[in-house]
């Protein structure tokens, strides 16, 4: 059943099969996406009632201009009646007024659909996206996830807003026509509309093409996105190594396949236009050899064959837009699908129900493991630490350490094992309230384009004396202070305009300002000097008295005053104890020790 992909516009010809037909009919029918839209159409009830409204206004006009021909030819030309030459041009004035006044209102309301449903379904699928796991959010690379919450669901409101009520308008001109076409003449009606069961069957192939070239637009939309995505964030390193040309080429690469695949969309899907087309012209030819006839034979008087006629023209204009209408849903059905598979993903961790309203004064590892992939990042790991123990995690790169505080953010679940805040498993409680007691210090720095006091306070009110306080401790006042607009500072995209050192003591203010009772730091003084970090590390000393504090480091200077060091080594916590005690017992720290000092 699967197609090949051909490089030609017309071999899908050769490939129909009977099996194709059902197959194409029963995805094409659409069901399974118009459901999912149905709640969302539901609330634009009275949107798309007006909608309807412009909607008969079009039609009738539509009808009504095949109908004044028969006026136009038997009483104004043949009969040459007087009023006529008034009635008719003011007539066909009307006539065009509704028509026009009926698409206005159709196309804002249409619009106000779609535009409405956009900003919505970008809303719902952000937050959809953001609360999955953190084993998706690495996986998925930003540029294809910012390509699903523009591209696909721009794609979508094309969908909603214009294909969805045009389909609707120019199903319902097809029958008001074809009702009057054999009001008028059934047998001449039979003779120009014969040929037209003949093009459903390709119109239903073509469609099946289209929507795999459309699936297949989109993720190489996404391709590109990422490129340019990783481009602009990485400017600097590409800069720094004169790599311009190379990213382009690669970036080239990604284009023009981007290119290719449109362009076969539009192969396929543009042939069924000019297809349409011909058989209009053959149906016309049939009328006009058939009616002809018949108005020789004085059966038919000018007027009504001229009234048919034009019926019989204007009836294949819809059919026509009907018909690349059907084929362009497929991009939307495509879209439709990348979307609500996102939509649908359910999360592997999930969100427990109790509320930890206390600060953490415990926190225990028992026997946790975790796999990636196929092997372990923490291998068995206990521990327990109380409030105002001061814990450093040392170790070789790659040990497990950052994967040990993750652990604590439910980032992972253990793939056995547990782990437990005040003596509760952390799965039992809500997310939310659990990270309410935990402040993180990253390896890598966020910064958020925003003010430097918002990013201080982050998610939370900025309390100007509360910003003050930590930036002090964390060593950052000074520096903030000679800024030009101090802690209101605007932030550039990643802190740009601050320097390593000044971004990482910002990220540690932010930590303090949560005042949390777990503070986790993965090597957050490493682009700081030994002064600042001393200065740091004296005034962190009253501030974490009661609290938990993890930290990560490289620096012997960060771990000597450590109430205990664990030493992480392939996932395993080998030893365990004060500096002067690892230092004699423990031959992994002695290495480490050695390489810190220098
Ligand atoms: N998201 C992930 N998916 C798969 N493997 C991962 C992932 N994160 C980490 N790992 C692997 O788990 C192991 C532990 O990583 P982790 O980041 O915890 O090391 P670390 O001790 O913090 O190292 P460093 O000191 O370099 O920061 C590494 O071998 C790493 O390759
Ligand atoms: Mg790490």
């Amino acid at each position: 059943m699967k197609f090949r992909l051909f490089s030609t516009c017309f071999c899908f010809l050769d490939k129909i099969s009977p099996k194709t037909v059902v197959y194409t009919l029963k995805e094409e029918l659409l069901k399974k996406i118009l459901k999912r839209y149905l709640p969302y159409i539901k609330e634009y009830k009275f949107e798309y009632f007006l909608v309807l409204i412009g909607i008969t206004f079009t039609v009738s006009a539509t009808t009504a201009t095949a109908h004044i021909m028969k006026p136009l030819m038997d009483e104004m030309f043949i009969e040459k009646k007087e009023e006529m030459l008034y009635m008719i041009p003011f007539g066909l004035v009307g006539i065009y007024f509704f028509k026009s006044a009926g698409r206005y209102i159709q196309s804002v309301f249409m619009n106000y659909i779609g535009q409405h449903i956009v900003t919505r379904f970008r809303e719902i699928l952000l937050e959809k996206i953001i609360n999955l796991d953190m084993t998706f959010l690495y996986l998925n690379r930003s540029g294809e996830l910012i390509s699903r919450v523009t591209n696909d669901i721009e794609r979508i409101r094309y969908f909603v807003s214009n294909m969805l009520p045009e389909l609707f308008r120019e199903s319902l001109t097809v029958v008001a026509l074809v009702g009057y076409v054999i009001y008028l003449n059934p047998l001449l009606a039979f003779y120009s509309l014969v040929v037209l069961p003949v093009v459903v069957y390709p119109i239903l192939l073509i469609g099946k093409k289209l929507k795999k070239y459309s699936r297949r637009s989109q993720e190489k939309n996404a391709d590109v996105v990422s490129r340019l995505t990783e481009v602009f964030n990485n400017s600097e390193i590409i800069k720094a190594n004169a790599t311009q040309r190379f990213e382009l080429d690669r970036f080239s690469v990604q284009n023009w396949q981007f290119f290719k695949i449109n362009m076969k969309s539009v192969y396929v899907g543009d042939i069924v236009s000019p297809m349409m087309e011909i058989v209009g012209a053959l149906g016309l030819a049939a009328v006009i050899f058939v009616g002809g006839r018949e108005v020789y034979d004085g059966r038919m008087s000018v007027g009504e064959f001229t009234a048919f006629i034009t019926a019989v023209g204007l009836v294949f204009q819809p059919i026509r837009r009907i018909s690349s209408i059907y084929s362009k849903i497929q991009d939307a059905v495509a879209a439709s699908e990348r979307v609500f598979e996102l939509l649908d993903r359910e999360n592997r961790i999930i969100d427990g129900v109790k509320v930890l309203e206390d600060d953490i004064k415990h926190v225990e590892f028992r026997h946790v493991k975790l796999k990636y992939d196929d092997s372990y990042a923490l291998d068995d790991v206990s521990v327990e630490i109380k409030q105002g123990e001061n814990i450093a995690l040392v170790g070789d790169s790659g040990g497990g350490k950052s994967t040990f505080i993750n652990m604590l953010l439910r980032f992972y679940d253990p793939t056995s094992g547990e782990v437990l805040v005040n003596g509760t498993n952390i799965k039992e409680f809500t997310q939310d309230s659990l990270k309410h007691h935990i402040s993180l210090v990253t390896q890598r720095i966020y910064i958020f384009q925003d003010a430097l006091a918002a990013n201080v306070a982050y998610g939370q009110e900025v309390d100007e004396k509360r910003v003050i306080e930590a930036l002090k401790l964390a060593d950052a006042y000074d520096f903030v202070a000679s800024l030009e607009n101090g802690i209101y500072t605007k932030m550039e995209e990643f802190g740009s305009n601050l320097s390593g050192g000044q971004r990482q003591r910002v990220a540690i203010a932010r930590a303090i300002y949560k005042h949390a009772s777990l503070l986790l730091f993965d090597e957050a003084t490493s682009a700081l000097d030994n002064e600042s970090e001393k200065r740091i590390q004296n005034a962190l000393h009253e501030y974490t008295k009661d609290k938990i504090t993890i930290t990560i480091a490289h620096r012997l200077s960060t771990i000597e005053s450590a109430d205990k060091i664990l030493v992480v080594q392939k996932g395993k916590i080998i030893a365990s104890g004060k500096h002067g005690e690892l230092l004699e017992s423990c031959d992994v720290y002695q290495r480490l020790a050695g390489r810190f000092k220098s």
